[in-house]
């Protein structure tokens, strides 16, 4: 007899980059249902838009207990009207059908970008254009800071964080919003869509440590009912406070990216 595994997950986005970095590491732990505009060829899938009818959202979302939800534009030039017509229209409408369909928990892939205008003062400005401050310390940005968009990609992530709230508080949903910070296919520090290779050296977020996070969130104490972490490796480099995922989750990367210098 096939032992039932557990939690049940449902990945929004699927098909996309990050999906499919981590499809194959859940595939054996976890029963999966992916869900993109287009099928993957690695996790059984649904072709569904999530900003149509959320009450077919619902149905899907059925019988499940965690959602990944990183269905988005994911450029950080996505204009203004794309950005409203789908990434938080499709935030709102994963959230709110997973608070109504009986889901524990969403892990809603937020940004970097949320914050990324403190990347214009001192140190960050510096750190990512290479010129390191002599300093040893740096003040880390951390996520009771306020939000700072640098972009309307920021603007919709930080309106996909506030919509995590509202639901979590109304709904009692446990929802964790991870800041992700750069992850690329060729998994090293490069120049890629929306940053520079000398940024990365801070920002970097390693495939073996965005594995990590997403497990510990998906195994959170059932006490972590709302929490935003920034998602990024031990970079000597790093400006985002990760010590809040340590204490409550346990994620504590391994790599760093000085390993490419
Ligand atoms: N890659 C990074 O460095 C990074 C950094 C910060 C945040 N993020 C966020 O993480 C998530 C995944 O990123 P990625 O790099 O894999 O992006 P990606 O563009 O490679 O994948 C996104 C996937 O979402 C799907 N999608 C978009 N709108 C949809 C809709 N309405 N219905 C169904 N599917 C839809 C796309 O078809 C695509 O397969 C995104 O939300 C992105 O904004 C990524």
């Amino acid at each position: 007899m096939k032992q039932r595994k557990f939690p049940k997950l449902i990945i929004t986005g699927c098909n996309g980059l990050i999906g499919s970095i981590l499809s194959p590491k859940l595939i054996n732990l976890y029963e999966i249902l992916g869900i993109d505009l287009i099928k993957s060829t690695l996790i059984p899938s649904v072709e569904f838009n999530t900003t149509s009818n959320y009450k077919n959202l619902k149905s899907i979302f059925k019988g499940f207990d965690v959602v990944i939800d990183l269905a988005a534009h994911s450029s950080v030039k996505t204009p203004w009207d794309m950005v409203a017509s789908n990434n938080i229209q499709s935030t709102y409408n994963v959230i709110k059908a997973a608070s109504e369909s009986g889901i524990k928990r969403v892990i809603f892939a937020s940004s970097n970008h949320v914050t990324g205008m403190y990347e214009k003062d001192y140190p960050y400005n510096n750190i990512v254009s290479g010129n390191y401050p002599k300093e040893n310390k740096i003040p880390y940005i951390t996520t009771s800071m306020p939000i700072r968009p640098d972009s309307p990609y920021g603007i919709g992530k930080s309106t996909g964080e506030a919509i995590a709230k509202y639901f979590s508080e109304k709904f009692n949903i446990s929802i964790i919003c991870l800041r992700i910070g750069t992850v690329n296919l060729k998994n090293k520090p490069i120049d890629s869509e929306g940053t520079s290779a000398i940024r990365s050296f801070a920002t970097l977020l390693t495939h073996d440590d965005l594995i990590q996070l997403i497990k510990k969130s998906i195994n959170a104490p059932t006490n972590v009912k709302y929490e935003i972490f920034y998602g990024v490796s031990n970079n000597k480099w790093r400006f985002w406070n990760i010590k809040d995922s340590e204490i409550k989750i346990g994620y504590i990367p391994n790599e760093n990216a000085e390993k490419w210098r």
